[in-house]
């Protein structure tokens, strides 16, 4: 049996650290492709060159021509600019759209079959702005949110409880920016709901905190954004998608009407296989949660009509 093939677009920090996930979990042959000529091929070699020692033999490559990526398994876009200090992921709309439309043209010509799977900020604009180039099935275009966000509210939780992050499980739906809405009341600690453990303020601001995640992270780093924990969530996805695992992880999915929101690319439970978004999950909301949910969708497709140059 051949090994499955993910192809990277975007060798940058996020690209290549997803590669040195990705390779690690033996999961899949690996091509990271960059507009930057030889810097995807010497990344691919020194981490081809890691493989004796971790007992991995996945093959990995670096390239700049899309000849290479030719019947890829999944397909991940994280090429573009990150943020600045001092800037929001809608700002880097009409910078990365140009990139994103331009790599998902190419990509798709090779990998027609591929699942396409989107990091690249504004997260939900981008991933909608991939469905319509590549023309697949929205099923099978999905991009990295949820699993992030959520992923940095578990942390903040396990750090304040003293407990194990696997005892921790938080849901983070909606537009990845600072209107997603982060669920206190499905979110738990091993059965236990969050805001039955912790008090109102201790919650508020572990919530504050996860919406502005990635905006402290920019700001310790000065130049570029965070790459560890969304190159992470990313490999959960490959993992979930090649092994059909029916994993349900928050992700970004085309919402046709769940929710009470359409036509647009937003953050919701879905759960993973090997075909890509098999369902989206329908949570009980009460009003308040379903309020701000229906904000941050009016922001999303805002911005997704901005898209409307590229389309
Ligand atoms: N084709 C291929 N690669 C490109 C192109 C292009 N047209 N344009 C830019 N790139 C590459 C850059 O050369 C760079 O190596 O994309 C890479 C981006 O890497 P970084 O600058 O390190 O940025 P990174 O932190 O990986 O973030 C990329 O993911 O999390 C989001 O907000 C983040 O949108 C940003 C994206």
């Amino acid at each position: 049996m051949s090994r499955p093939k993910v192809t990277i677009i975007g060798a940058g920090m996020t690209g290549s650290t997803t590669a040195h996930w990705l390779a690690a979990r033996e999961l899949a042959d690996i091509v990271l492709v960059d507009i930057v000529e030889g810097m995807p091929q010497g990344k691919g070699l020194d981490l081809q060159e890691a493989m004796p020692i971790i007992g991995s033999d996945v093959r990995i490559i670096g390239t700049n021509d899309y000849e290479d990526t030719a019947g890829s398994d999944i397909v991940i876009i994280t090429a573009g600019s990150p943020r600045k200090p001092g800037m929001s992921r809608d700002d880097l709309l009409h910078i990365n759209a140009k990139i994103v439309k331009s790599v998902a043209e190419q990509a798709i010509k090779y990998s027609p079959d591929a699942i396409f799977l989107v990091l690249t900020n504004p997260l939900d604009v981008m991933t909608y702005l991939t469905w319509k180039v590549t023309g697949l099935p929205h099923q099978r275009v999905i991009g990295q949110a949820g699993i992030l966000d959520s992923a940095r509210m578990r942390t903040f939780v396990a750090l304040e409880l003293g407990v194990s992050v696997e005892n921790v499980h938080c849901y983070v739906l909606g537009g990845h920016g600072d209107s997603m809405v982060p669920l206190t009341r499905h979110s738990n600690v091993a059965g236990v709901p969050l805001d039955k453990i912790l008090p109102p303020d201790r919650l508020a601001a572990i919530v504050e905190r996860t919406r502005k995640g990635g905006g402290e992270i920019v700001s310790l780093l000065k130049t570029g954004s965070a790459f560890y924990a969304p190159s992470a969530a990313l490999a959960q996805m490959v993992e979930a998608i090649l092994k059909d695992k029916h994993l349900i992880v928050p992700a970004s999915a085309y919402v046709d009407g769940e929710y009470g929101l359409s036509g647009i690319y937003f953050g919701v439970p879905v759960q993973l296989g090997r075909q890509g978004v098999e369902k989206i999950l329908e949570y009980d909301l009460n009003d308040e949660e379903m309020a701000a949910l229906k904000k941050s969708g009016e922001h999303v497709a805002a911005n997704i009509k901005k898209l409307e140059p590229y389309l």
